[in-house]
C-alpha cells in the first residue's frame, strides 16, 4: 500500500520525507513524490519508479523548505508514471495532494469538475481532490478539505499543504494515518517506522479524523468540525526495532526473531502452575458454542491452524474463512459466536468488513493483532496482541507464528472456562508451549541444510507442498511463502487429497515437500509419500529429529525439533520460512518487496 509522510517544523522537509518513504519502502510502491513549501511556493517533484530515481531529482532539484509532504503510490487508479504519482496538484499550483485509498465516486466527482473549466494531469481519482479542495478554498486549508470531504466519499488517508498556511491537514476514513509529535516540529506518516527516528510520541487517527497539523501544536476534529480527543501512545518499537540490525533482508532479521517474539506473545499469559492462560481479556469464553476464524492469506492459514487447536482443546466447532468470501455470504452467526479475526497489520480492508459483518450478527469479536492501536483494534470487543514488534518484510515470518501461538492461548484459555481442558493434558500443552521458543531457536539452526537443499531445486518451475491434519495449513503457509518470494508456482493439498488428482502432477522434475513430523498421522502421511516416489516425485521430506525412517522415503530430509503435535505448525513453520527465503536469494528476488505485493492490503 501507499506510503505517506507529512513534516513541519524546523528541519529540511524534503530529508525528512525521504527518509520517512524509505521506511515505509516495505509497503510496495511502483512511483514517488515530494512537495515542498519553498520561499513561499509550494515545489512539487515526483517520479516513477523507486524511491532513488526520486532522490536523484531532487539533487539535481534541491527543494529547500521546511515543510512538505510526501508519498511513494501502489498504483489503484492509473499507469504508475510520473503525472500520475503523488502529490497532485490544484490548477492554480498551490495546494499539493496527497492521498492513500479510493474515491468511490471520483467519476462524477471528475465530470462536474471538468464542466466547471478543471485540467486533470493524471487519470488518478486522487487527483480530483486537488481540484475540489481549489474550489472550496477560501483562504481556510482546513474548511476547505472539510467541505470537500462532504462530497467525496471512499477511503482515504488524506494530506494536504498549501504555499499559504503555515499548516498541513489531513484526514483519515478507512486508510491508516498517524501523527508523530515533536519538539518545535510536528509529522504525519500512515506507518509508525517513517517517525521513529524522530520521535515515539504518536496519535493513531480514527475513521473520520481530521487534524491541522502546525510546527507548535496540532488540532483533532472530526469532519464536522468538533473537536475530538485522541491518546498520546508511547510507540514501544525502538528505531533498532525497525531497522535490518546487521541482516541482508528484514525477511531474514524476522525470521530469526521469532524466538524471543514467541517470549513475548506467550509471555505473562502462561500461568503453569494452574496450567491456564491469562489473556486479560473481558470477552467471556464461556458463552460461546462455536468459533468463526476471519483472516486473509498467512493470517488465514494461522488461523486454520488455531482451528484445529480450539478443536482439539475446546471441543467448541470452528469455521475458518477467508475475509474476502466471509464478508459477502451472510454468514450464520449471533450471540454465542465468537468471531475471531487474526491480522498483523490490523487494516486489511476485507479483515475489517468482514468482522463488522460478524458484530453486525451479534457475534463476540476478538482481534489477534500486531500493529498497536490499528484500525481493527478499535472495532472488535477485544484484541489479543502478539507482540510480534514491527514486521517489515512483506512476506509475513515472524507474525505467523505469534498468530498460532495466540490462538493456542486462546484455545487453553477457552478449554479451561468451558471445563472441556482438563488438568493433565492442559499442563502438557503448556508445558510445550513454554518451550517453543529454544524449540524454534533448535529449527533455525538447520539453515546450512537448508540453504543446499534450496540451491538443489531453485530452478524447479513448480513446487508441491503436502500436509495432514494441523499440518495440512502448515503446507499451504509453505506454499505461500515460497511463491511470494521467489515467483515460483506452488501449491499445497492435504496429503490425503493426493489420489483425487493432483498425482498426475507427479514426475522427476516436481519437488514435494511433505509434512512428515511425529503425529498419530505419520504412517498415513508416509504412505502418501510413498505414491509419490512410486512416480519418480522428488520429495523433501520434514521430519521430526530422530525419525530414522524418512531418510528411507525422501531425496532429503529437513528435521525439526520434537514437540506436541499440535504445536509442530510453529516449529515447521521456521525451515520453510528459510527454504522460500534462500530459493528467493538464489532467484536474486527483491526479498522484503516482491512484485505486485504489499505488505498491508487496504485496498479491496
Ligand atoms: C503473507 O506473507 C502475505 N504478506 C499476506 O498473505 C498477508 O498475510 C495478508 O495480506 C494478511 O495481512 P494481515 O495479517 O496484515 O491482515
Amino acid at each position: 500500500m501507499c506510503g505517506i509522510v507529512g513534516y513541519v517544523g524546523f528541519r529540511e522537509a524534503a530529508g525528512v520525507l525521504l527518509e520517512g518513504l524509505r521506511r515505509l519502502e516495505y509497503r510496495g510502491y511502483d512511483s514517488a513524490g515530494v512537495a515542498v513549501k519553498v520561499n513561499g511556493r509550494l515545489e512539487v517533484v515526483k517520479k516513477a519508479g523507486k524511491l532513488q530515481v526520486l532522490a536523484e531529482s531532487l539533487k539535481e532539484r534541491a527543494l529547500p523548505g521546511t515543510l512538505g509532504v510526501g508519498h511513494t503510490r501502489w498504483a489503484t487508479h492509473g499507469a504508475p508514471n510520473d503525472p500520475n504519482a503523488h502529490p497532485h496538484s490544484s490548477e492554480d499550483g498551490r495546494l499539493a495532494v496527497i492521498h492513500n485509498g479510493i474515491i468511490e465516486n471520483y467519476l462524477p466527482l471528475k465530470e462536474g469538475l471538468l464542466q466547471r473549466g478543471h485540467v486533470f494531469a493524471s487519470e488518478t481519482d486522487s487527483e480530483v481532490l486537488a481540484h475540489l479542495i481549489e474550489e472550496k478554498y477560501q483562504g481556510n486549508l482546513y474548511q476547505a478539505v472539510r467541505l470537500a470531504l462532504q462530497e467525496a466519499h471512499g477511503a482515504y488517508g488524506l494530506v494536504v499543504a498549501h504555499q499559504d498556511s503555515e499548516e498541513i491537514v489531513v484526514a483519515r476514513t478507512v486508510s491508516p494515518l498517524v501523527i508523530g509529535l515533536g519538539e518545535g516540529e510536528n509529522f504525519v506518516a500512515s506507518d509508525v517506522p517513517a517517525l521513529l527516528p524522530y520521535t515515539r510520541r504518536v496519535i493513531f487517527l480514527h475513521d473520520g479524523d481530521m487534524a491541522a497539523i502546525g510546527k507548535e501544536g496540532v488540532r483533532l476534529t472530526d469532519l464536522k468540525g468538533n473537536p475530538v480527543q485522541r491518546e498520546v501512545v508511547e510507540v514501544d518499537w525502538s528505531l533498532e526495532d525497525s531497522e535490518k540490525g546487521g541482516y541482508p533482508h528484514y525477511m531474514l532479521k524476522e525470521i530469526y526473531e521469532q524466538p524471543w517474539v514467541l517470549e513475548n506473545t506467550l509471555g505473562g499469559r502462561l500461568r503453569e502452575e494452574s496450567a491456564t492462560a491469562e489473556l486479560g481479556l473481558k470477552l467471556d469464553p464461556a458463552r460461546y458454542d462455536k468459533v468463526h476464524v476471519i483472516a486473509c492469506g498467512s493470517a488465514y492459514y494461522a488461523g486454520w491452524v488455531g482451528k484445529y487447536l480450539i478443536e482439539a482443546l475446546a471441543r467448541v466447532p470452528v469455521e475458518v474463512e477467508v475475509a474476502s468470501e466471509y464478508r459477502y455470504r451472510d454468514p450464520v452467526a449471533d450471540q454465542k459466536t465468537l468471531a475471531i479475526v487474526i491480522s498483523q497489520s490490523g487494516e486489511t480492508i476485507d479483515s475489517l468488513e468482514a468482522i463488522r459483518e460478524a458484530a453486525r450478527k451479534g457475534a463476540g469479536t476478538l482481534g489477534i493483532i500486531n500493529a498497536k492501536g490499528s484500525s481493527i483494534t478499535r472495532e472488535v470487543d477485544d484484541t489479543l496482541y502478539i507482540h510480534a514488534g514491527p514486521e517489515i518484510g512483506v512476506a509475513s515470518t515472524k507474525a505467523y507464528t505469534a498468530m498460532i501461538a495466540a490462538m493456542s492461548l486462546v484455545a487453553v484459555w477457552m478449554g479451561r472456562a468451558k471445563g472441556r481442558l482438563q488438568d493433565q493434558p492442559a499442563a502438557e500443552f503448556t508445558a510445550e508451549l513454554r518451550k517453543l521458543p529454544r524449540l524454534v531457536e533448535e529449527a533455525l539452526e538447520e539453515r546450512p541444510e537448508i540453504a543446499r537443499i534450496a540451491l538443489k531445486y531453485h530452478q524447479a518451475s513448480d513446487y508441491l507442498f503436502l500436509g495432514r491434519h494441523i499440518q495440512a495449513p502448515t503446507a499451504y503457509e509453505g506454499a505461500l511463502k515460497l511463491k511470494e518470494i521467489s515467483y515460483i508456482h506452488a501449491e499445497a493439498y492435504p496429503a490425503g487429497e493426493m489420489k483425487h488428482g493432483p498425482i498426475a502432477l507427479i514426475d522427476e522434475h516436481l519437488p514435494v515437500v511433505v509434512l512428515t513430523t511425529e503425529s498419530p498421522l505419520y504412517e498415513k502421511t508416509v504412505s502418501n509419500i510413498q505414491e509419490v516416489r512410486a512416480r519418480g516425485g522428488r520429495v523433501i521430506a520434514l521430519a521430526t529429529k530422530g525419525d530414522s525412517e524418512a531418510k528411507k522415503f525422501a531425496q532429503d530430509v529437513i528435521y525439526v525439533p520434537r514437540t506436541h503435535h499440535l504445536l509442530a505448525p510453529i516449529v515447521s513453520a521456521v525451515p520453510l520460512q528459510l527454504l522460500a527465503y534462500e530459493t528467493a536469494v538464489c532467484l536474486g528476488r527483491d526479498v522484503d518487496q516482491p512484485r505486485n505485493l504489499a505488505k498491508s492490503v487496504t485496498v479491496e
